[in-house]
């Protein structure tokens, strides 16, 4: 079965037990200072999660776009991706573990009909937090599942969530795919690589607060995630991901364009015959496919990113110059790095199902072209004097690793792997030093992002939410009204809006958008929730943001009797009084005829 069939029959599958289709959230979330990436396909869910009713229902199911950078080392293994699609299914306060349970069971068995014999699972084995959880177990056997499949683990195995440091999670149960040559035992064992998790089903019921405390929800949440890469290779009998249609296209590309093969034999029988090196090989064309389909998907989202030393951007940059290098090291001489016909391909290959990618085509192609032209001017140069400084000593300390990033290119954890692979150190702790007394803290803060908590529903956020809505009006009323939002990023501090203007605002204009929120805001309005179809709400006059993509049903907030309305997710507060005194802080340029305004609410 080839992964497009899999992702329709998952997604027919839930919508015949009542789970309404939502479109893929883009890769680089709104509204989520916390995360850089979409991580999960739970991710733009939480505020439906802790409470928020959903405009189509408390059954969902969804194929979202998901990138990793956590296992970023491990890519270049049969199973490991940054970039992947996740296909999942949520109760919202709606079924709970039996109905989860069992409809995962019935979609493994008897839609894609994997057999019982190949299949194991694990619960949570309980702590000082939550109970062990032996009604999964006890249901997965009512189900046919045999006890010595059936794995009790501690949290670290089988709890997910939170995303960040607090937000919606739980004890999950794990489902998992015999995948060794050899008839599977009859035991499950944790420890064995062979068995390979395929489909994990959460049971949201805690919320994780600041103090580090599991408290119980209002509602009780399912959420799952299935990857379609592994499945996909399960489902064609493939232990190595990349040989399904979802890479093998790319790889024999990079086969061409080195003039090397990937290699018939698996990992394990290259390693049994001693072929080492042909797994470092096949290796470095696995990490190129995985970070350059990664690319083309940040580089082509809805919210799309450019190349540069913060937040998105950076990884986006890490990715390309890492596969640049990469085709070098596989001999492919410099004049004859090209990414821009390998990315081509992925374009097409993906288009259909993701049309953000056929949109920005152009885009993606262009600014791939610029960063791999101005990172090739470096990199030859670079190597010579990493080569030097290899020669040198033991260590690459933090001067000299500034010097590559800052004068070469060298993201630092280019230079980190080009150590590893001579068995040098790199000096981290004074490379961030002099990394810090260079720059704005722009790393440093993307690392930190990764470790944040979700976007919740605190109050500063839900305030600055519904203020964003006012900003959005007065916009409108003040320059010109054709004024359309194009992007939006809420703090806990601050807001960020982005719309369509071509040149810098006045301080009298500035002065009088304050005003006209100020005014909305002392006119007490209340602020109103409707559900409606996505037509109807267009139809109403209700606006959304520039090149969004809305569900069928979309939630419709309206300011006062008039005032101000929009399709969004919220959350927002009840009545304008309730936001306090509005100030803008900064009006900039975002790039070629958009305007960003930061403000706050004191
Ligand atoms: N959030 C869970 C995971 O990522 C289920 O989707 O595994």
């Amino acid at each position: 079965m080839k992964a497009k069939e899999l992702k329709q029959k998952y997604l027919q599958f839930f919508k015949n037990k009542g789970h309404q289709i939502i479109p893929s959230a883009p890769l680089i979330p709104e509204n989520d200072p916390t995360v850089l990436f979409t991580t999960a396909g739970m991710h733009p869910l939480v505020p439906f999660l802790v409470g928020q009713p959903h405009a189509l229902g408390s059954r969902l199911t969804s194929a979202q776009k998901c990138l990793r950078t956590g296992d970023i080392d491990e890519v270049g293994d049969r199973t490991h991706n940054t970039f992947f699609i996740m296909l999942g299914n949520w109760s919202l306060g709606d079924y709970f573990k039996k109905e989860a349970i069992e409809m995962s069971f019935e979609f493994l068995t008897e839609v894609i009909k994997l057999p019982i014999s190949h299949l194991a699972v694990t619960c949570f084995n309980g702590d000082e937090d939550a109970p062990k959880d032996e009604f999964s177990a006890q249901t997965w056997m009512d189900l046919g599942i045999s006890k010595e499949r059936i794995a009790f683990l501690a949290k670290e195995d089988n709890w997910w969530g939170p995303a960040g440091v607090t937000g919606p999670c739980g004890p999950d149960t794990e489902m998992f795919y015999w995948t060794g040559k050899s008839i599977p035992p009859q035991k499950y064992d944790p420890e064995d690589k062979r068995w390979v998790e395929i489909w994990n089903d959460v049971f949201m019921e805690y919320y994780k607060n600041d103090e580090g405390k599991y408290i119980p929800l209002k509602q009780k949440n399912v959420d799952t995630g299935l990857g379609v890469e592994r499945v996909t290779a399960i489902l064609q009998g493939l232990d190595d991901s990349y040989r399904t249609e979802l890479f093998w296209p790319i790889i024999e590309k990079i086969e061409k364009l080195v003039g090397l093969t990937y290699g018939e034999k698996s990992d394990s029988e290259c390693i049994q015959e001693g072929k080492q090196c042909w797994v470092d090989t096949r290796k470095k064309f696995r990490i190129i496919a995985d970070h350059l389909r990664a690319s083309v998907f940040i580089l082509g989202d809805e919210r799309g990113a450019v190349p540069s030393n913060v937040d998105q951007g950076y990884i986006l940059r890490r990715f390309i110059r890492r596969v640049v290098r990469h085709l070098r090291t596989l001999g492919l001489a410099m004049e004859k790095i090209d990414l821009v016909p390998l990315a081509k391909f992925i374009i097409e290959m993906y288009q259909e199902d993701f049309v953000s990618l056929k949109e920005k085509r152009e885009f993606i192609l262009g600014e791939l072209e610029k960063e791999q032209e101005k990172f090739k001017r470096t990199l030859e140069k670079g190597l010579n004097q990493f080569s030097k400084l290899a020669e040198a000593g033991k260590e690459i300390n933090g001067t000299d690793a500034f010097l590559l990033f800052q004068s070469y290119g060298f993201p630092i954890e280019m230079t980190e792997e080009l150590a590893e692979e001579k068995g040098l150190h790199v000096d981290m702790l004074s490379f961030q030093k002099e990394y810090e007394k260079h720059q704005e803290l722009s790393r440093v803060g993307a690392e930190k992002k990764f470790k944040g908590g979700l976007s919740d529903a605190s109050e500063a956020t839900t305030k600055l939410h519904t203020t964003t809505h006012l900003l959005n009006e007065a916009l409108k009323k003040v320059l010109k009204s054709d004024i359309r939002q194009r992007g939006s990023n809420i703090t806990a501090e601050r807001l960020r809006f982005d719309f369509n203007f071509d040149r810098k605002l006045t301080s009298d204009e500035i002065k009088a958008i304050e005003e006209e929120v100020n005014k909305a805001i002392s006119e007490s309005l209340d602020v109103v929730r409707e559900e409606m179809p996505l037509q109807k709400a267009l139809d109403s006059g209700a606006k959304g943001e520039f090149g969004a993509k809305y569900p069928e049903k979309v939630s419709v907030y309206t300011v006062g009797k008039d005032y101000s309305k929009e399709i969004c997710m919220g959350p927002h507060v009840k009545n304008t009084s309730e936001l306090g005194h509005f100030k803008i802080l900064k009006e900039e340029s975002s790039s070629a005829g958009i305007r960003r305004i930061k403000a706050v609410l004191e």
